[in-house]
């Protein structure tokens, strides 16, 4: 018998265990495991009823992620589910931690469930871009119904065990020890001559119209994705079919999704977000320091956000402002965020009155002395930045971190300022930084490993991805958009419209054009960058931000003054193209001697993406960035990538780099400029390797 998997007798109840750290993922070893066990339980004529039951942290998580793809050894998971649900015996699951697809399918192969009132239960196998392979789309919606089924099945998300209490899935909650519990639950069944329980047997009705209205209600926020769409047709077939029909067709629809490029690149993800986490030179064991308090500089939007996250994971905040107004200003901002959230159902009065007690504003330095982080959130300037570091030098105490949420600033030039720069580190938010995922955590040359780690580790406790980058300008997200967005221009220049731009990259899964995101994020912005470095510009390039320039100049700085590279109606976040814009792109072309072309979606695409993937072969190569997965998570959690193409490299990879290399060569002969094929791009093309080989 499998060691992964042990079978035991308490009393008159046979005790199936499954030991596979750190998840019990259902790989093969465990699943010929179960069914060993499965038949000893049965022979052993002194046990009455089956408990199964996981090891240490949780029942099984699901099927083992890492087999996808692979020849599937047997016994396959629908084996040893069927051999559950027809055994000899009673057999009971007792679930704690998280029992999450195939780990649920086969709780939903037994009897009865029960489990600790803290476990979570769910079939999250959309977000890995395929449907629950087990019988899960068969037996839920047959044990709860086709609609609640649908919701749990298509949203991929988890339901604690005692809202699941009462629904089918969790028959009884444990308190106290799970395993004493199951036994005495299973015993309990027994005495009470309780009758088995094959959901299989049972059947589900449903009008055809819920699932034509599901899919409708999910066309926008599931557009690109397959997977869900697998799943409401195949909850579809457990009313429509027969049982063991509807498990082919789940069997066909899951063969379909796995081997989909989709169902990879969230696979992909779903690796490389956990492996982001993992520095190589700053070990797990790394001593980290307590964050029990942060204080945050400059009540603005970026500090607003950023102090709502640690309001919401419950760590008591400081804001900073230089007047009373702005900070009031910053502070009901806060308010009105969580009121809003409140109106929507999505947080309890109670709740928000909790945060925004931990949120306390001041002006002065002073009362930062005791905060363990101090994150300055002030505009980008560098000698404001070395003034505000100067300051935190003097007032903090000793150990504290000092973070900077600069987008594009030398980290090293603001740690230089004081005297501990081992405390320094950037803090790169997304806007707004209390929805978005990411956050980029810049290690300067001389930040200490232990201030890596508890960055890293704050990451998670207020909610982010963290991702680990290297000083440069831009670091790795804005490095890399800068030359797609110069890009975007230099076709818009040479023939397209932003329009066109716009909607070949949306299509193809971003969720707004570069063009719609400039003016979301503010055509002032760069404007105000390019004149600040405009002494120092290479001459001798092409410059692409003519029209940018010229509609800064006319105060049209995108959705927040209604006109941009589009129009906005009044109230409206939908881009409008503008006749004006295009008479002035035409002048710009004309007045810099191009002759326009009509440019074919094919090659706007590439251009904008091999710009994405030529810069990040750079900063691979420069170690601004661990790895090609490290910019995949920082790409899909900030900019609007869509996660089932796996990210700017993963997709490289996919199309194959030899192809990418040759076409960045083409570009560069017929566009020259802006077109250096990056050193590590030619290598790998050569050597016919991915970036994932690195
Ligand atoms: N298969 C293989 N490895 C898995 C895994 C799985 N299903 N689930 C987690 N792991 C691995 C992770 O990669 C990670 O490995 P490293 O330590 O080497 O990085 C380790 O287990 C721990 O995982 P986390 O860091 O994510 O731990 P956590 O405590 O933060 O979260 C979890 C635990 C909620 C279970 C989370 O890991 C998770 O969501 N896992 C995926 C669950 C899932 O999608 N299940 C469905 C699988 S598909 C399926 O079952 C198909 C089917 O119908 C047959």
């Amino acid at each position: 018998m499998s060691e992964l998997v042990s079978y035991q007798r308490n009393g008159s109840v046979g005790v199936i265990t499954i030991e596979n750290p750190p998840v019990n993922a259902l790989g093969a070893g465990v699943r010929k495991g179960l069914v060993d066990c499965l038949a000893k339980g049965n022979a052993d004529a002194e046990a009455a009823v089956l408990v199964l039951i996981g090891g240490g942290r949780t029942f099984p998580a699901g099927a083992d992620i890492t087999e996808f793809g692979k020849p599937m050894a047997e016994p396959d998971l629908n084996a040893v589910i069927t051999a559950y649900e027809s055994s000899g015996k009673m057999v009971v699951a007792a679930i704690h931690g998280t029992a999450l697809g195939g780990g649920l399918e086969l709780a939903l192969g037994c009897d009865y469930r029960c489990a600790s009132s803290n476990a979570n239960v769910g079939l999250p196998e959309v977000k890995l871009g395929i449907l629950p392979g087990a019988g899960g789309t068969q037996r839920l919606p047959r044990l709860i119904g086709a609609e609640a089924a649908l919701k749990m099945i298509v949203s991929g998300d988890m339901v604690k065990a005692s809202d699941a209490h009462g629904t089918g899935i969790v028959d009884h909650i444990v308190d106290g020890e799970l395993v004493v519990g199951a036994v005495a639950f299973a015993q309990s069944l027994i005495d009470e001559g309780k009758p088995r329980r094959r959901i299989s047997d049972m059947t589900v009705t449903a009008p055809a119209e819920l699932f034509e209205g599901f899919a409708k209600s999910i066309a926008r926020s599931a557009r690109g994705f397959k997977a869900p769409f697998a799943c409401i047709e195949s909850v579809r077939a457990a009313v429509d079919m027969a049982f063991d029909d509807g498990m082919a067709n789940e069997r066909r629809l899951f063969v379909e999704c796995v081997g989909s490029p989709e169902s990879k690149g969230q696979r992909h993800m779903f690796f490389a977000e956990r492996e982001a986490a993992k520095i190589p030179d700053v070990p797990k064991d790394t001593p980290t320091r307590d964050i029990a308090s942060a204080g945050i500089i400059g009540a603005g939007t970026m500090g607003g956000g950023i102090a709502m996250n640690f309001a919401n994971a419950g760590i008591p905040v400081t804001l900073l402002e230089v007047n009373q107004e702005a900070l009031d200003k910053g502070l009901s901002i806060i308010a009105k965020n969580y009121a809003n959230t409140v109106k929507k159902g999505r947080l309890s009065q109670d709740a928000m009155d909790k945060r925004m007690a931990l949120i306390s504003g001041t002006q002065d330095y002073a009362d930062l002395a005791n905060a363990d982080i101090v994150i300055e959130a002030v505009f980008e300037g560098m000698e404001l930045k070395k003034e505000i570091f100067t300051k935190l030098d003097e007032v903090c105490k000793p150990g504290a971190i000092l973070a900077t949420n600069t987008s594009t600033l030398d980290v090293n030039e603001i740690a230089a300022v004081t005297k501990r720069p081992e405390d320094v580190i950037g803090t790169h938010f997304f806007s707004p930084a209390n929805v978005m995922k990411l956050l980029e955590i810049v290690r300067a040359e001389k930040t200490a490993k232990d201030v890596v780690a508890t960055t890293m580790k704050l990451s998670r406790t207020i909610r982010k991805v963290g991702v680990l980058v290297g000083v440069c300008d831009g670091f790795v997200g804005n490095r890399m958009l800068h030359d797609y967005f110069r890009e975007a221009q230099c076709l818009v220049e040479e023939g397209a419209l932003p329009q066109q731009v716009d909607r070949v990259l949306y299509d193809w899964g971003f969720a707004m054009g570069p063009f719609a995101v400039m003016d979301l994020a503010g055509i002032d912005v760069g404007w105000r960058i390019r004149k600040e470095q405009a002494a120092t510009r290479d001459k001798n390039l092409p410059y692409p931000s003519t029209v940018a320039d010229r509609l800064a100049e006319q105060g049209r700085f995108g959705q927040k003054t209604g006109k941009g590279w589009y129009l906005y109606e009044e109230g409206s976040r939908t881009p409008k193209p503008d006749p004006e814009v295009e008479k002035m792109i035409l002048q710009v072309s004309g007045e810099k001697g191009i002759s326009r072309r009509a440019i074919s979606d094919e090659e706007i695409f590439k251009r904008c993406m091999y710009q994405l993937v030529n810069a990040g072969a750079n900063i691979l190569d420069e170690g601004i960035a661990l790895r090609s997965g490290d910019i995949d998570v920082i790409y899909i959690y900030g900019y609007g990538f869509p996660v089932y193409r796996g990210g700017p490299m993963f997709h490289a990879d996919q199309i194959g780099l030899k192809s990418v290399y040759e076409d960045v060569c083409k570009f560069k002969e017929a566009q020259g400029a802006f077109w250096k094929p990056a050193p590590l791009l030619k290598r790998l093309a050569d050597e016919g390797k991915g970036f994932s080989d690195l």
